[in-house]
């Protein structure tokens, strides 16, 4: 299969029987599993997301009308399956060997000569590679098909994390048939699974948002991540793999390394390529080292060295192993990016969505090339954790360009004078009380006006799930802030356009557009308006449960916490946020100025009335003779819908009168169906 395979061109509703199925599922497979070979191995794709995602769908339409088709490695498994009790054991093939770790060039230089002498050799050859700060893993492939995949344990045997490496995308579950290189037999790989910087650090912000420990590196969070129970879980994480090694293969013998870092993505099996060199004597592996030291940054993955490997495999027999080092191979490490430092004192920080942060400030130390003088440390709880005080003398870590951690205090050079830390009972840039959750992991600031908060709440309060406010994002909040236009959420409504014009950016348009916006913003539904609040520890659910059992906002302003845990979702630790929020008097100020300019909340939930629009967006260009814009979109949103100006992927119906132009082309581009008033009159009778 060396050439692109023609797209099968299957419509899944035409076929009707099983021969037909059968071809076709076929075909689907090899398709998708070409595919995923240009993207994640080639990392040249040939065909569109979009394409592939139907192709896929077309698959599992067909799996699903013929149950019988189903198999355990096609693509369409690669989903995560059942939670398991525990994680077996799997004996490797052939141990999993560590490797001698070095730090200095003459040590690379005895290595070299080692080799040299050993070998006979007056020049050796290696392959050079980057040292992935990830977690070693084996798969077992038996003609072609992934058998089972194990964590690297003690070297004898490890975990069996079948299920959980089967979610990796990267991994075929079938391995490619390519000219030169047979798959059958028993065919052993290992590699890397890893997860890349910007992954690592999204999916810690998502874990302190809701309150969970981040992991300290990308290494702890691919090992989290895969040593998981429930394979959905590893699925929600975003893993990847390089292979760099072939120890055993029944029908193929490659001779040298290099050999086998060709014919690992042959077979499907995803190499770093990029980063692989073929270096001549020792100057070419300093060499190496030095330009990837250099480039270290800006790898999207971690990397802690360079691997060195001989490149003729005749040559690793004659070498041999030394207790559980190959002497075939050498790690030549980066200086290490640990540390140790005082703290001189624990601060709070105030972020922008009232989140409470406690961040050390340490004696400025050097770490992997940057200073480092501050450190999260994510909330009291971990400070508790890691036994962290002030004073403390701490070992602190930095992966990468990632964040400084601090990993633990070490107690034994404490001297008594330490101090321990205490989250503030005030905010420390507004004084309001802070709500700390029981556990410890979060404390807010539950004033809505603070002013280390109002940008992210003008941003949120604006954004498509609350008010929907076009135009308003953190830029534009920022700059009404600085200009003093604004100092509380309120303060948007007394906007006026002399105010906006004046303003950098600001047109006549774009003025009136976000004015109009802003006033079609005060007719919306309690839910969004509750959203749009930002109360601490309320989201999306949870203003929907509250919109279903209060009417109005002043009933649910005036709920205690009791009534507020009587409803089933509702814990005490959510029920005193929302107490506490209204409780606050600017809060409640604020409510009643936003009143003031002519908020208007339906609550579609409690009157059970139908959401006919729900989840359909809608663009109105052109002219209409029923509504003005402000009041189609008012409309829309009642109804469950959303109404946005420009035409995008998101887009599900124009709705175009008299006049309309490049939107309605756009949508006809986009294969978007284009509405008249009166046919979207009829749609919402109809969908009512
Ligand atoms: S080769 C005997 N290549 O290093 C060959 N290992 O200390 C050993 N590692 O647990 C494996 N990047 O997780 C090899 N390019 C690379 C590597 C690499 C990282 C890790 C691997 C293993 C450890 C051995």
């Amino acid at each position: 299969m060396n050439q692109i395979p023609d797209k099968p061109d299957v419509d899944p509703k035409e076929v009707d029987n099983q021969a037909q199925a059968e071809e076709a599922v076929d075909q689907l497979r090899q398709a998708i599993r070409y595919y995923n070979y240009r993207y994640y191995v080639l990392d040249d794709p040939v065909i569109s997301d979009a394409e592939y995602d139907a192709l896929m769908e077309d698959l599992r339409v067909l799996e699903e009308r013929f149950p019988e088709l189903q198999r355990a490695d096609s693509p369409t498994q690669q989903v995560g399956g059942e939670p398991q009790d525990e994680l077996g054991l799997v004996t490797h093939p052939l141990p999993m060997l560590s490797l001698k770790a070095v730090y200095e060039e003459k040590d690379v230089r005895g290595f070299d000569e080692y080799c040299r002498t050993e070998l006979g050799k007056e020049q050796v050859e290696y392959v050079a590679e980057p040292k992935y700060d990830g977690l070693a893993i084996e798969l077992v492939y038996d003609d072609g098909r992934l058998r089972v995949a194990a964590t690297r344990g003690d070297g004898e045997t490890g975990e069996d994390v079948t299920a959980n490496i089967k979610t990796i995308r990267e991994v075929p579950l079938v391995l490619l048939e390519q000219e030169g290189v047979p798959r059958g037999g028993r065919l052993v790989v290992r590699g890397e699974v890893y997860m890349r910087k910007d992954e690592f650090r999204e999916l810690n912000r998502r874990r302190t948002e809701a309150g969970e420990a981040p992991f300290a590196n990308p290494r702890n969070a691919a090992a989290g991540s895969l040593r998981q129970l429930d394979p959905q879980v590893t699925a929600s994480r975003p893993l990847h793999i390089f292979f760099y090694d072939m120890p055993d293969a029944e029908s193929f013998q490659p001779e040298t390394q290099w050999q086998i870092m060709q014919a690992l993505p042959s077979l499907g099996l995803r190499v770093n390529q990029s980063q692989l060199s073929s270096c001549a004597g020792v100057e070419e592996l300093l060499a190496y080292h030095r330009q990837l030291a250099e480039r270290r940054e800006d790898l999207p993955y971690e990397i802690d060295g360079v691997v060195y490997k001989v490149n003729d495999l005749a040559d690793h027999e004659t070498l041999g192993t030394r207790s559980r080092d190959p002497r075939w191979a050498l790690a030549y490490k980066f200086p290490p990016r640990r540390a140790t430092t005082t703290v001189q004192e624990i601060e709070v920080q105030v972020g922008r969505t009232g989140q409470l942060t406690p961040v050390a400030y340490l004696d400025p130390v050097e770490l992997g090339g940057v200073e480092v003088r501050r450190a999260s440390l994510h909330n009291q709880k971990e400070i508790e954790r890691k036994d962290i005080q002030v004073g403390d003398r701490v070992l602190i870590e930095r992966a990468g360009d990632v964040i400084p951690q601090v990993i633990r205090s070490i107690e034994e050079e404490r001297d008594g004078s330490e101090r321990k830390f205490q989250m503030p009972e005030q905010c420390p840039v507004c004084g309001a009380v802070v709500v700390i959750s029981e556990d410890k992991k979060q404390a807010h600031c539950p004033n809505i006006n603070c002013p280390a908060q109002l940008r992210g709440r003008i941003s949120h309060y604006a954004s498509r799930q609350a008010l929907d406010i076009e135009g308003l994002g953190e830029k534009r909040a920022r700059q009404l802030i600085e200009s003093g236009l604004v100092e509380r959420l309120s303060d948007l409504y007394e906007l006026t356009e002399d105010d906006l014009l004046a303003l950098e950016g600001y047109g006549e348009k774009s003025a009136a557009n976000l004015l109009s916006e802003l006033e079609a913003s005060l007719q919306t539904t309690l839910p969004r308006f509750l959203y749009g609040l930002g109360i601490p520890l309320v989201g999306q659910h949870l203003v929907q449960v509250l919109a279903q059992r209060y009417a109005t906002l002043d009933e649910l302003m005036a709920a205690s916490a009791d009534e507020l845990t009587d409803i089933d979702e509702v814990g005490p630790q959510v029920a005193d946020s929302v107490v506490s929020f209204f409780a606050q008097e600017e809060n409640s100020r604020l409510i009643e100025a936003i009143r003031a300019a002519g908020l208007e909340l339906a609550n579609p939930l409690s009157e059970e009335s139908p959401q006919p629009l729900a989840g359909l967006t809608f663009v109105f260009t052109g002219e209409l003779e029923r509504w003005t814009r402000d009041e189609v979109k008012r409309h829309v949103t009642q109804l469950g819908g959303r109404a946005t100006t420009s035409v995008s992927g998101e887009t599900d119906y124009v709705v175009a009168g008299p006049g309309a132009g490049s939107k309605r082309d756009e949508a006809e581009a986009r294969d978007i169906p284009v509405f008249s008033e009166q046919d979207f009159i009829e749609l919402i009778e109809k969908r009512r």
